[in-house]
């Protein structure tokens, strides 16, 4: 049997892609192997948000060269595929296979046509596309990305994303359900609903609402998550069925990107920070306890050191829980490539800097009074080292406790016994074992 060894970079979207590859290539007799070594077929599904990405996957491809064969296949697959499209192919020779987020339903044929030894490409935008009758390959646990909306309609200025993954398109509400109630059944009791804009989710008169309440009355989900939402695209009406769904989980990575107005418009965001502090104050309000994570650029075109103290304040007024930071890199072909006023890198690094240290103390002091809490939580796996399990809250927050191993997928109440700042320890509650 042919094997595929597959390397997943970027987000969440990108690993239930790769899911849905293997889905389309186990259909095709492959099977997955966990080394390069030997594989017929080498896959790297890439991320081509910012360039540090894309060099990883350079870098990578580099190495992997050497693990191909007379006729074994050597891929990159997913935005950085799509963005470069055929460059690759003549920039890349040991590249003989690149394939966009919407191409993967004819991975076969192309690897056909590849292994008869020519370098094909796909990067076609179909912006029907949603892998509905594709069964997907995922390794089993508790938890599963449930993919609800591919591509993105929305023209953040710095971002790649729409000329990656196309046009917007929701899923259809039964067959998200579908998906779900068929994830249950495998023992899943947590899905995170996926989209590029996730909360805007619409099919006719249905909106993100309903799609919660849809998915939170099957039997079996137990926790909801969903990412990423887009701040304005919280309507009352949003707000109020994650209040009262009770599977809706009490976090929200809601990206904030700057704490600047001047800077949020010249990225094109739809919020001031006014608008977006209210939404944050409705969350807050409507669902007791919520935690919020967040994205954060730094050195945007044109931001000055006033604009960038702006951002530093927004992690303190809107109480962030926890934040992914990011020096801007500019992409070729995106709006903001043409703002001229470009900051310089030792200024963006140093800026960066301050706004890591700063999240980090926060993140730090606002988990540090959380030692002492009792949460439920979800064991998820073992931790990556000693005998430990990695456990979730609702909240997000990771518990390492010392359970059983065959308590993966049960759901524990914990008493939080530390913090590094970023991670808890805890310790089990007696007698008030909950059952799945
Ligand atoms: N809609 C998606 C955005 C995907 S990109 C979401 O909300 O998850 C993920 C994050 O990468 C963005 O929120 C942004 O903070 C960051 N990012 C996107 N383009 C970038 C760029 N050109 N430079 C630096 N960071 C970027
Ligand atoms: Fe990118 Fe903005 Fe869409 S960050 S993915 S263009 S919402």
């Amino acid at each position: 049997m042919p094997r595929i060894y597959l390397e997943t970079y970027g987000c969440q979207m990108n690993v239930a892609d790769s899911e849905l590859m293997l889905g389309v290539l186990a259909a095709q007799g492959y099977v997955q192997s966990g080394v390069p070594e030997g594989a017929d077929v080498i896959l790297l599904n890439t991320c081509a948000v910012r360039d540090n990405a894309e060099q990883r996957v350079v870098g990578r491809m580099g190495e992997l060269q050497r693990h191909k064969f007379p006729g074994s296949i050597m891929g990159v697959v997913g935005c950085m595929a799509q963005r470069l499209g055929p460059i690759l192919l003549e920039q890349v020779p040991a590249v003989d296979l690149v394939v966009g987020p919407d191409g993967y339903r004819n991975l076969p044929e192309l690897l056909r046509h590849a292994q008869g030894g020519e370098r094909v490409s796909d990067v076609e935008y179909r912006s029907w596309e949603h892998y509905e009758d594709v069964p997907q390959v995922r390794e089993s646990g508790p938890t599963a990305f449930v993919t609800v909306q591919r591509g993105c309609d929305y023209q953040c200025t710095f971002c790649i994303v729409p000329t990656t993954r196309g046009p917007e398109r929701s899923r259809q509400l039964v067959d998200v359900v579908r998906e779900t109630r068929q994830l249950v059944e495998r023992g899943v009791s947590e899905v995170t609903l996926l989209g590029q804009t996730v909360n805007s989710w619409q099919e006719g008169s249905e909106d993100f609402a309903d799609l919660l309440r849809a998915v939170g009355a099957i039997e079996g989900v137990r926790r909801i998550r969903f990412t990423s939402p887009y701040p304005t695209d919280f309507t009352p009406r949003v707000i109020e069925a994650m209040a009262t769904t009770a599977a809706v989980c009490e976090h929200v990575h809601l990206p904030v990107q700057s704490g600047s107005n001047a800077v949020l418009k010249r990225m094109r965001r739809r919020y001031t920070r006014e608008r977006y502090l209210e939404v944050v104050a409705a969350l807050r309000q409507a669902i007791p306890g919520i935690t919020l994570s967040t994205d954060i650029i730094v050195g945007f075109p044109g931001e000055t050191e006033e604009q960038f103290r702006e951002t530093l304040g927004m992690v303190m007024e809107a109480g962030f829980d926890d934040a992914y930071t990011f020096k801007y890199s500019v992409r070729e072909g995106t709006p903001a490539e043409r703002i001229a006023e470009h900051v310089p890198d030792e200024v963006a690094s140093e800026r960066l800097q301050r706004l890591i240290d700063a999240a980090r103390l926060q993140t730090r002091q606002r988990n540090a009074v959380r030692v002492g809490q009792v949460h439920e939580v979800l064991v998820e796996r073992p931790a990556k080292r000693g005998h430990l399990m990695l456990a979730r809250t609702r909240q997000n927050f990771l518990v390492l406790v010392d359970v059983p191993r065959d308590s993966v997928g049960a759901y524990r109440r914990v008493r939080l016994t530390g913090t590094t700042g970023s991670t808890f320890t805890g310790a089990l509650e007696h007698g008030s074992l909950v059952v799945i």
